[in-house]
């Protein structure tokens, strides 16, 4: 693999700062882009708070934490990534928003960088043909806590050069992820089987079979699982799982993948887990109202 010296994250919400810091504790150079200086600032204290609690748990000393930090740069100027080797974006999962960066990214970008995207639930594909460069667009799907989830999906499409795929699987390998070779469908392979079981739970729960506590606790014990469905629910977003299953739903049109309608209604209501405060559970400190 060609050397890289510097890789841009586009992007620092949850995913995007764990991206970063994976990169930068991986020793690679790393520029993290956001829009405006608050969403920058809100990036980079994940990223400082992830890093300090690793030092007070004793899994990383003060100095490499120094060198990590010395290896991020934080930006609101996407011309910085203007000699980036490899770029992964994790802006939120609207096409307008992607196209806004990718075609930004295609014209700042020297021919030969490769832009990843790491949606979830958009088609790589479609991302890809904003660009001059679709030969060189590739899917990079981490997994939420990114900084802990081992698994990488490498999305490769019809348009994907061999060699952008190749890049990309060694990229994953190099920060340390088990990368999982895919193809373009909607849910890729993850998602595909995970989000529908989030779903299901949330039927469940909707059919008033079982509480929430309960139905996490009987998936957490019965398949030894680090987190129940719907706590889990809450970690990737609702939002972010009616996203995948209305994917799901409009590529493969087959009941399985019809979103239950608590879960509509809770992204209509804004309860979208712990991003919001609230989403299955109360993440906000304030008392529980009864459940509807
Ligand atoms: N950032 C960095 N590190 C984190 C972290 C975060 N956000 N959250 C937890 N960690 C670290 C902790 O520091 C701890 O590290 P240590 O073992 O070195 O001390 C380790 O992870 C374990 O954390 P905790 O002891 O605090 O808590 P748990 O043991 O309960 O683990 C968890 C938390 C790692 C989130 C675990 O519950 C888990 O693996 N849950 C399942 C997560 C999962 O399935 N994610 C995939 C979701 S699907 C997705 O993201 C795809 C999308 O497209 C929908």
């Amino acid at each position: 693999m060609e050397e890289f010296d510097k890789v841009g994250v586009v992007g620092l919400g949850t995913m995007g700062a764990g991206i970063a810091e994976v990169f930068a504790r991986a020793g690679f150079q790393v520029w993290g882009v956001e829009v405006d200086g608050s969403a920058m600032e809100r990036g980079r204290d994940h990223v400082r708070r992830s890093l300090s609690k690793a030092v007070d748990k004793g899994k990383l000393g003060s100095e490499e934490r120094s060198g990590i930090l010395d290896r991020l740069a934080f930006t609101t100027d996407r011309e910085d990534l203007r000699d980036a080797d490899f770029v992964v974006e994790a802006v939120p999962e609207r096409m307008d928003f992607k196209r806004d960066v990718f075609t930004d990214l295609d014209s700042i970008c020297p021919p030969g960088t490769i832009l990843a995207t790491n949606t979830s639930s958009l088609s790589v594909t479609e991302i890809a043909a904003l660009t001059g460069r679709p030969d060189k667009v590739v899917g990079l799907h981490f997994f939420n806590p990114a900084p802990v989830m081992k698994l990488t999906e490498v999305v490769s499409t019809i348009s994907s050069s061999q060699t952008t795929v190749d890049i990309a699987t060694e990229v994953a390998k190099r920060i340390g992820k088990t990368p999982v070779a895919v193809t373009d469908r909607a849910g890729f392979a993850a998602n595909a089987l995970l989000v529908p079981f989030i779903n299901d739970a949330i039927s469940v729960y909707e059919r008033r079979i079982a509480s929430r506590e309960e139905i996490d606790t009987a998936v957490t014990k019965d398949a030894d699982l680090p987190m129940g469905p719907l706590t889990l629910a809450d970690l990737v977003g609702v939002d972010v799982c009616l996203a995948v299953m209305d994917v799901l739903w409009e590529e493969f049109r087959t009941p399985r993948y019809a979103a239950a309608p608590l879960l509509r209604r809770m992204v209509a209501a804004g309860r979208l887990g712990r991003k919001t405060g609230r989403g299955f559970y109360d993440y906000s400190g304030a008392p529980e109202p009864a459940e509807e």
